[in-house]
């Protein structure tokens, strides 16, 4: 027997985004944007994307992605 397994959009990632965290179904976009708006912990995060860490497999490859970007990133790239 076949599963059938209907396409449902979860969220609104482009098509190279990649998901970090399932369980609040954040992608690399969306935590390099809260990153870029002040986020500097996994909590922060979080609540910068509205949500809660669920079972928190997330959190270490939030952490490289945190410890990636330059100091004050969010300030060069902000633009005038
Ligand atoms: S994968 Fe992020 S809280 Fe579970």
């Amino acid at each position: 027997m076949r599963a059938v397994i209907s396409r449902i959009p979860i969220s609104d990632a482009a098509p190279d985004d990649m998901y970090v965290c399932l369980c609040n179904a954040l992608t690399d976009t969306q935590i390099r944007d809260a990153i870029a708006g002040g986020a500097q912990r996994p909590k922060e995060v979080y609540a910068a994307c509205n949500c809660n860490a669920q079972c928190g497999c997330c959190t270490g490859t939030m952490l490289s992605i945190i410890r990636e970007q330059p100091a004050g990133a969010d300030q060069a790239s902000g633009g005038d």
